[in-house]
C-alpha cells in the first residue's frame, strides 16, 4: 500500500503522548509536522474525573445526551505506554501486551503487514473496542461529544469498519486515496476540522493497543501511527479542497412529497445552492426531526435542467429517519444534505452492455443511470432486473416501462419473490436466479443497488456468470471491501 505505509522517517511511536500525528491542517501543507506540540488540540480533562454513564439503547433523544457507554481508563500514558505496559487491564482476548508479532520474523514486517495482523486481532473484539474508544474519546473531549448522535447504537462501528477499509484497500492506491478524499469532504459536515484528528487518533490508538494487545508493540504502534497520519492528512486534504468549491452541506426544500404505497414515498428536493452529482450516486441526508443522524440515499434521476433532487424512500420497522421521510415529512420542511458519494458510474468510454440488478428502492438509481445514457444519446444495452417482494412493492414499474417504451435498447423484467407472478407479468423467484436464466451476460458490466443482501447475491451470481470483478458496481464501497470483492 502505497499511501499508507510510505515512512517519512518521522518517528511516531513512543514519542509519550500529545501530538503525535498532528496532520498539517491545510491543503497547502502536506508534509506531516514533526511530532511535538498539538496543533489546537482541547486540553484534556484531569484524567479519570469523568466517569461515562452508560449510553441509551432504544429511541434517539432530539436533543443531545452526553452519556458514552463503557467507563474507559484515563489515556495518559496510553498508547505510547502499552507497548511497555506488561499488561493492559480488561481485553477481550487478553495476551502478552508489548510483544507485538512474536518472533524475529516481527522484525521484516511492512506497515501494512503489521496494521493487517492487528486489524485481525481487533476484529476479534470490535464491539468492545469501539464502545471503549468512544467513550473514552467523550470523557478526554467533552466538547466533541455533540457532534455525534445522540444515541449511536448501531451506527458507530463505523469508524473502525472505514479503518478495515483502509487497510483493505492498502495495495491500490488510487482506489483508498478516492475512498479517503470523500470521507474527509463528507466530514465538514459534522463539522470536523484538523485540530479534532489528534484527538480521535489518540483515543484510537488507545483503544486497539487495549483489544488488541497480541500483536501490540512498538513497531505497530508506529505503522498504526503513520497509517493514521497518513489517512488523516488525506481527508484533511481533501476536506480543504473541497471548502474552496463547495458548502459543507446543502440546506434542501421539500417540494413534493408523494406517497407510492403505504411505506414507499417519492421525495423531490429544492436544494438552495446548485448540487453537482452524478447519476447512480448518493448522498447523506439529516431531517429536522434526528438531529446528527445521517443516512445515505440514492439519487433517483441523473442531473436535471431544473436542479430539482428526487429520492425514494422505504420505511423500515422502527427506522429513524425512513420512517420520519415516509411518514412525516412534508413539502416546505427543510433537508439536509450531505455531499454527493459513491462510484456506481456509468462508463461512457465503454461499449459494454449494463446489467442491472434494482431490488426495492434500488431501482431509483438504476433508473437514473438508464436516464445517463439516453443523455448521452448512444444507444447500448441495457436489460434491468427489478426485483422486489410483491406486485404491489414494484412501486415504480410503471415508469420503468415506459422508458422500456419509449428506447428500444432498454429491457426491463420485473421480478417477484414472494407468490406468483401476476398483473405485473413479473417473473417470479430471486433476482440472481431470473439473471442467471437470462445469461450468460459476456459483454456486459453489473450493476447492483438494493439491500446488502441482494447485493452479496447479486456479485456472487454475476461473478459466476463470468463478469469479472472490477466490472461489477454497486453503491457501497464499504460493503463491497467488506465483501473482500
Ligand atoms: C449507499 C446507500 C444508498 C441507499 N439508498 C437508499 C435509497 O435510495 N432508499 C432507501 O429507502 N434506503 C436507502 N438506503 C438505506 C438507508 O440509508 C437507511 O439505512 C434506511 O432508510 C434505514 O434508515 P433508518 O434510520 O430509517 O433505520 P435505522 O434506524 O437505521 O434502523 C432501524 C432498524 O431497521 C433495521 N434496518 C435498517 N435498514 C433496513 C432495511 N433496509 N430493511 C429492513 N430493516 C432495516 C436496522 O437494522 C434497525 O434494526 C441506502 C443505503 C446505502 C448504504
Ligand atoms: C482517520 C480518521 C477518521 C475516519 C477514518 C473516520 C471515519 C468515519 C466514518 C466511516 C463515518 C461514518 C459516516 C461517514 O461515512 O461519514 C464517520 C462518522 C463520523 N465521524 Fe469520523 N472518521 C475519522 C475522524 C473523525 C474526526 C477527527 C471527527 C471529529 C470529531 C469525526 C467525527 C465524525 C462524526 C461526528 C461522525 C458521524 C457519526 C454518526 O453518524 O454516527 N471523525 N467517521
Amino acid at each position: 500500500m502505497t499511501t499508507m505505509s510510505g515512512s517519512d522517517g518521522a518517528s511516531a511511536g513512543g514519542s509519550g503522548g500529545r501530538g503525535w500525528f498532528t496532520p498539517a491542517s491545510d491543503a497547502a501543507s502536506a508534509e506531516r509536522p514533526a511530532p511535538g506540540a498539538p496543533d489546537a488540540v482541547p486540553s484534556q480533562q484531569t484524567a479519570g474525573t469523568a466517569a461515562p454513564e452508560p449510553e441509551p439503547e432504544h429511541e434517539p433523544e432530539p436533543e443531545h445526551a452526553h452519556e458514552p457507554e463503557a467507563a474507559p481508563e484515563p489515556v495518559a500514558g496510553a498508547p505510547a505506554a502499552a507497548a511497555e505496559r506488561t499488561a493492559p487491564a480488561g481485553p477481550a482476548n487478553p495476551g502478552p501486551a508489548g510483544s507485538g508479532p512474536a518472533g524475529p520474523a516481527a522484525d521484516q514486517l511492512g506497515d501494512s503487514e503489521l496494521i493487517g495482523a492487528s486489524m485481525a486481532e481487533l476484529e476479534r473484539s470490535a464491539d468492545s473496542a469501539t464502545a471503549y474508544f468512544y467513550a473514552l474519546l467523550f470523557v478526554q473531549y467533552p466538547h466533541l461529544r455533540e457532534m455525534f448522535p445522540a444515541a449511536m447504537d448501531g451506527q458507530r462501528d463505523r469508524l473502525f469498519r472505514a479503518l478495515l477499509t483502509a487497510v483493505r484497500l492498502f495495495d491500490d492506491g488510487k482506489l483508498l486515496g478516492e475512498y479517503l478524499a470523500g470521507l474527509g469532504r463528507g466530514h465538514r459536515k459534522y463539522g470536523t476540522v484538523p485540530a479534532h484528528y489528534p484527538a480521535v487518533g489518540e483515543c484510537l490508538m488507545a483503544a486497539i493497543a487495549r483489544y488488541a494487545p497480541d500483536t501490540w508493540g512498538p513497531r505497530t504502534e508506529a505503522a498504526w501511527v503513520r497509517a493514521y497520519t497518513a489517512i488523516s492528512q488525506t481527508m484533511i486534504d481533501a476536506a480543504a479542497e473541497d471548502e474552496r468549491r463547495a458548502p459543507a452541506w446543502w440546506d434542501a426544500e421539500i417540494v413534493s412529497h408523494e406517497l407510492r404505497t403505504s411505506e414507499i414515498a417519492v421525495i423531490t428536493v429544492r436544494p438552495d445552492q446548485p448540487y453537482p452529482f452524478r447519476a447512480g450516486q448518493y448522498t447523506s441526508l439529516e431531517t429536522p426531526w434526528w438531529p446528527r443522524v445521517w443516512r445515505h440515499y440514492s439519487f433517483a434521476s441523473a442531473p436535471r435542467p431544473d436542479g430539482l433532487l428526487t429520492f425514494h424512500v422505504k420505511s423500515v420497522p422502527a427506522g429513524w429517519v425512513s420512517t420520519a421521510l415516509v411518514q412525516r415529512a412534508r413539502p416546505g420542511d427543510v433537508l439536509r444534505l450531505g455531499p454527493p458519494a459513491g462510484s456506481m458510474l456509468v462508463d461512457h468510454e465503454a461499449d459494454s452492455g449494463l446489467l442491472c440488478l434494482g431490488g426495492g428502492t434500488g431501482i431509483a438509481p438504476i433508473k437514473a443511470l438508464i436516464e445517463d445514457v439516453v443523455s448521452r444519446g448512444r444507444a447500448r444495452p441495457v436489460e434491468v432486473f427489478y426485483g422486489a417482494r410483491t406486485d404491489h412493492d414494484l412501486y415504480d414499474l410503471e415508469t420503468m416501462l415506459r422508458l422500456q417504451d419509449s428506447h428500444r435498447w432498454l429491457s426491463v423484467r420485473p421480478v417477484v419473490a414472494a407468490g406468483a407472478a401476476s398483473a405485473a407479468e413479473a417473473l417470479a423467484g430471486e433476482l440472481p436466479d431470473a439473471v442467471r436464466r437470462y445469461g450468460p451476460w459476456p459483454a456486459y458490466d453489473g450493476y447492483l443497488s438494493g439491500p446488502p443482501g441482494m447485493i452479496r447475491t447479486g456479485v456472487e451470481t454475476l461473478r459466476g456468470l463470468g463478469i469479472p470483478t472490477h466490472r461489477i458496481r454497486h453503491d457501497s464501497l464499504d460493503e463491497l471491501v467488506v465483501q473482500g470483492a
